[in-house]
């Protein structure tokens, strides 16, 4: 370390030394940036304008760094050091600057990383919900938290530059991004979106908390027909600018660092190609000043050949390039573009201005190196509470008949579902790998550990086999999908299979249904699914999204009742894959949801007035009607009145269930009623107040 500061030092005395302005910190940000322009040659702006990925540079040893002068290296997802830890991470990062910082202008590079969910490729990394549930949160102080904590544990690994927010919209489910996008409305998304960034980027970049932010990917990567990934969004501008800009407006105007350009096309004319959308309504329009990133290889997918598709996108308003490992082919034709006439040295120039001030901005000229003194909070307590706080507020209550909440002190519970044992289910996509997996790929406290937390062993049993499913008072059924990413979780052209739960699960809510005991589903997926059927079984129904580590503990303080459930749908709810999309921004034709946009039950409030004991009586607003529970296995066959304050009886349905009765009562007005329990001779009169 010592040396590595001593080059610093030298360097930059050097370079001062030579009347070098650029290296003073104390100079404006323009001055540097033209300094320092005025010195570059042609093969050191290209450098700048060109990111490499980790592993490709690796296999350079490192010297394409200083051979091809670049500016930026990125980790695609999974891409990590090993050990995957931060101290290594640490490490290679240091190693890449010093390599930048041998270059006769010693401009230290960036480095990017998809840090969508936390820090997700770090083994050990708190992982948040992934933003389909924080959506659900309507919390945008506690998704800027989420944020705040992502840079600190990135730029505990030295990382500076984070590929999030993304701010899609995402209009169709079968997109295998759905779950990356905070919902389907463009002002939830709105909200949630500056949210994350000024998370992400703070007040000031150069602190040693901060990281560059991206917002991803322009534009209309989430209303692509059917949902196909990097498919053909069809829309007029005005659409367009309806449902899928305003987020980057805001964004803009929050002062996002960087705007990743999308794989999609926008009628039929790809984002990466399109200089009416990029330097016309992004950078002219909105007045965007940071940088415009190309996709992984975005720019190949251009027609022509690979020198053509250079122009087309650099011309467009694209200034790096994300060639993870055709980067040396990448400057070589735009070196001879630029040599050709084809490529201006403006707009070159305003490429690597764009990107040098995000360096100086972030401080990589004075503290190019990382430290690390933060690997300590890399996973902290602190960290995972927050992030199981984003849980609790990010499960949606689809259904209750009063099984919840479960005691804390009686009766047993069957947790069953492989899921429910299972990490890796709850983080989904973008986790320590690209794909994600199952399986324990991290730190984290899965569901059966947060349920077996709150209540102790002896009350819990699990199963993950619907041949084996031991008798219990109440069961946690754990369903959902598996992990994935990108298109492979684009589920257009199944033909609905990938709409619904899979055999295992419905089998396994099949086998506790048969065994009597009454179930709580919670659903683990990155978008709705058709769940009509499992809706019919469940007693309750939780959608709890891709929750991340710390899930388990989230999910059970819902299910006990220590956090009563304020989610709300980021997404309408279709009733089955023919319904796909139905949105609020689309004349559905008469389509109707299973549930609205927005819909999300609570737990009962308050009840006034005494509770006898072992009687507990709560009313359970709901949109259908209002209902009491009063749980009580000595009352079952008692005769239950309830009246308002002039004798009125205003019960309409009652049920008794094994372990407690249900008392419907319609839409009760707000007052006083008097509920009497006749139970064998025995007479109790409650007053209880509908607020
Ligand atoms: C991927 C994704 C993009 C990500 C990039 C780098 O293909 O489209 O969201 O940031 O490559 O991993």
């Amino acid at each position: 370390m010592r040396g590595l500061f001593i080059l610093l030092f030298t360097t930059a005395l050097l370079l001062q030394s030579h009347g070098q302005l650029y290296p003073d910190s104390e100079r404006n940000v323009d001055t540097r940036i033209t300094d320092l322009i005025s010195q570059m040659t042609l093969q050191e702006k290209i450098g700048q304008m060109t990111q490499a990925e980790r592993g490709s540079v690796e296999a350079s040893g490192l010297w394409d760094i200083k051979n091809y002068f670049l500016g930026s290296v990125l980790s695609g997802g999974g891409s990590v050091p090993s050990p995957n830890t931060a101290e290594s991470w640490v490490a290679i990062y240091n190693n890449m600057q010093e390599k930048a910082l041998s270059t006769r202008l010693a401009i230290p590079i960036i480095y990017g990383i998809d840090a969508v969910h936390g820090h997700n490729n770090l083994y050990g990394a708190v992982i948040f919900p992934h933003n389909i549930g924080l959506g659900c949160t309507r919390n945008p102080g506690l998704v800027n938290t989420c944020a705040e904590i992502t840079a600190l544990e990135v730029r505990a690994t030295g990382l500076n530059w984070t590929f999030s927010p993304c701010i899609a919209v995402p209009q169709n489910e079968f997109w295998g991004r759905t779950y990356e996008g905070f919902g389907e409305s463009p002002g939830l998304v709105d909200s949630m979106c500056v949210a994350a960034i000024s998370g992400y980027q703070g007040d000031d970049l150069s602190t040693d908390n901060t990281i560059l932010a991206c917002a991803k990917h322009f534009a209309g990567d989430g209303g692509t027909m059917n949902g196909i990934d990097q498919g053909n969004t069809i829309l007029p501008e005005d659409s367009l600018r309806v449902i899928h800009l305003p987020p980057y407006f805001s964004a803009v105007d929050a002062g996002v660092g960087s705007v990743m350009i999308s794989f999609s096309s926008w009628n039929n004319v790809k984002c990466h190609a399109n200089s009416a959308l990029i330097n016309g309504m992004l950078k002219d329009e909105m007045g965007f000043e940071g940088i415009v990133l190309s996709d992984w290889k975005g720019i190949d997918q251009l027609n022509g050949d690979f020198k053509a598709a250079i122009k087309t996108a650099i011309n467009a308003g694209i200034d790096m390039a994300m060639q993870p490992d055709n980067y040396i082919q990448f400057i070589d034709f735009l070196t001879q573009l630029v040599n050709e006439g084809e490529v201006s040295t403006e707009r070159i120039d305003d490429a690597v201005a764009r990107i040098l001030e995000a360096k100086i901005q972030l401080g990589l000229f004075e503290n190019p190196y990382a430290d690390l003194a933060l690997v300590d909070t890399v996973g902290c307590p602190t960290h995972r509470a927050v992030a199981q706080k984003a849980v609790r507020e990010s499960l949606v209550l689809l259904k209750n008949d009063g099984i919840l909440p479960l005691s804390k002190v009686n009766g047993d519970i069957l947790v069953a579902g492989a899921k429910a044992n299972d990490i890796g289910a709850m983080c989904g996509g973008w986790t320590i790998s690209w794909q994600g997996g199952l399986g324990a790929i991290t730190e984290g406290t899965t569901i059966l550990e947060g349920i077996t937390n709150a209540v102790g062993n002896e009350r819990v049993v699990f199963t993950g086999n619907p041949n084996q499913v031991p008798d219990a008072d109440y069961a946690v059924v754990v369903v959902g999908e598996n992990p994935y990413a990108e298109g492979s979780g684009d589920i257009f052209g199944t033909g609905g299979s990938g709409f619904i739960l899979s055999d295992e699960d419905k089998l396994m809510i099949e086998a506790v249904k048969d065994a009597g005991i009454p179930m709580v589903v919670i659903l683990l997926s990155g978008r709705p699914l058709d769940i009509r059927d499992e809706l019919v079984d469940a007693n309750a129904f939780i959608a709890a999204w891709l929750p991340g580590t710390e899930g388990g503990p989230g999910i059970a303080d819902v299910i006990f009742g220590d956090y009563l459930p304020t989610g709300k749908l980021s997404h309408t709810w279709p009733e089955s894959f023919n319904d796909v999309p139905i949105n609020i921004f689309r004349n559905n034709a008469g389509k109707e949801a299973l549930f609205p946009y927005g819909y999300g039950l609570s737990f009962p409030t308050s009840v006034d007035g005494e509770l006898a004991n072992n009687m507990d009586l709560a009313v359970f607003p709901n949109p259908v009607n209002d209902y009491l529970v009063i749980r009580s296995e000595s009352i079952k066959d008692a005769t239950i009145t309830i009246t308002d304050l002039l004798g009125k009886p205003v019960i309409r349905k009652q049920e008794n269930l094994s372990n407690r009765i249900i008392i419907h009562v319609g839409h009760l007005r707000a007052g006083i009623y008097i509920l009497t329990v006749d139970n064998n001779g025995s007479r109790i009169n409650k007053r209880i107040v509908k607020r």
